[in-house]
């Protein structure tokens, strides 16, 4: 039985020059997970469920969960020593850490502290996704803007965790591939449980909600009637499965195949999910498992932010779904009218 601290100090050991910041940092972020594991079980009962009463930056309300998780990772990153700075969906301007100890640091870490914030109140998953930068600016000073608009394709780390019906930290690396732990709370330590992940090649499910079936492009929904198409009446090939919440989705998609949609419509040409810390760090873990992820024209590590609450379509998952639907989209005769 491996511990995420030991896994993540086990890699060090292969590689002498390293300075052990990143496993400093994955214990920071994974000490913070377990915090909000830990109010997530008990929120009937301690009176935080429910709106807040304020709306975000995003323009959606506020739920006390997500001030909540956010301040828990705000607090422990922080007061670590091993992250300059942070982006989070509940802040509008990039949060600086600026202390003698923390400008010395090479991270920034760009984070969604509570994904699937509807899904609170029900009791169902909800998760935490982070994607992991070395900054560019120089080491010693405050980091800057700069160090958090970088595209995907220069992500050192990510990952998220599933507050599910157990809880799950999952986090990749270039070097080491993407290996999931599981939370003993009996313990209170993360333990390896899904080493060495790979996404099958060919999917079983799509997730998407049909609701916007109507106001997406006219390939994609092609793409969807293929998903749904069946033989005399018999049982379509995929399955339908939406959790409502991306963490869930691409949990399940990583393990089992499928691909995760949330493509641009007509109320949002942009579609809903932000690029920086829901998308990419999603694209990354999922071409390391051997998958992919697009936003219709190209890859998702590709795009140059510009913001970095920028929004995205996005179609990420097994391979053989997310080649099939980017023909679709790209030998279509008829005018897309949505942004891709
Ligand atoms: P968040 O709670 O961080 O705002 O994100 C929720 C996301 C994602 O997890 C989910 O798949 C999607 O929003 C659902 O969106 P809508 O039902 O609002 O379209
Ligand atoms: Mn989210
Ligand atoms: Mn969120």
């Amino acid at each position: 039985m491996t511990t995420l601290d030991e896994f993540t100090i086990q890699q060090l050991r292969l590689y002498p020059q390293a300075t052990g910041e990143l496993s400093g940092l994955l214990r920071g972020i994974g000490l913070a997970a377990k915090m909000v594991s830990n109010l997530v079980n008990k929120a009937a009962i301690a009176d935080i469920l429910g709106a807040e009463g304020s709306v975000n930056i995003q323009g959606e309300n506020v739920q006390k969960l997500d001030v909540l998780a956010n301040n828990t990772f705000i607090h422990v990153l922080r007061n670590s020593i091993y992250c300059a700075g942070m982006v989070s969906e509940e802040n509008e301007d990039i949060i600086v850490f600026d202390d003698a100890k923390n400008n010395q640091s090479k991270y920034v870490v760009l984070m969604d502290p509570l994904d699937g914030s509807a899904n609170i109140d029900v009791n169902m998953p909800i998760g935490t996704i982070f994607s992991i930068y070395r900054r560019v600016s120089e080491l010693g000073k405050p980091c800057t803007k700069e160090d958090f608009l970088q595209k995907g394709d220069n992500q050192f780390a990510a990952g998220y965790v599933l507050y599910g019906s157990s809880t799950i930290f999952v986090y990749g690396t270039k070097r080491h591939s993407v290996n999931g732990f599981t939370l003993d709370n009996s313990v209170g330590e993360f333990y390896l449980s899904h080493p060495q992940m790979k996404i099958p090649a060919e999917g079983k499910s799509y997730a998407f909600d049909y609701r916007y079936y109507h106001s997406v492009d006219k390939p994609v929904r092609d793409f969807l009637d293929e998903c749904n198409a069946s033989e005399n009446g018999s049982d379509g090939r995929y399955a339908n499965k939406n959790a409502g919440c991306m963490v869930a989705d691409m949990h399940r998609i990583l393990l089992s195949g499928g691909i995760f949609l949330y493509p641009a419509r007509k109320e949002k040409p942009k579609g809903k999910l932000r690029l920086m810390y829901e998308c990419n760090p999603f694209a990354f873990l999922t071409e390391l498992c051997g998958g992919g992820a697009t936003d219709g024209r190209q890859r998702i590590m590709e795009i140059v932010p510009q913001y970095v609450h920028e929004r995205s379509p996005v179609f990420i998952g097994s391979s053989d779904m997310v080649d099939k639907l980017f023909q679709y989209i790209n030998t279509s005769e008829t005018v897309i009218k949505n942004v891709y």
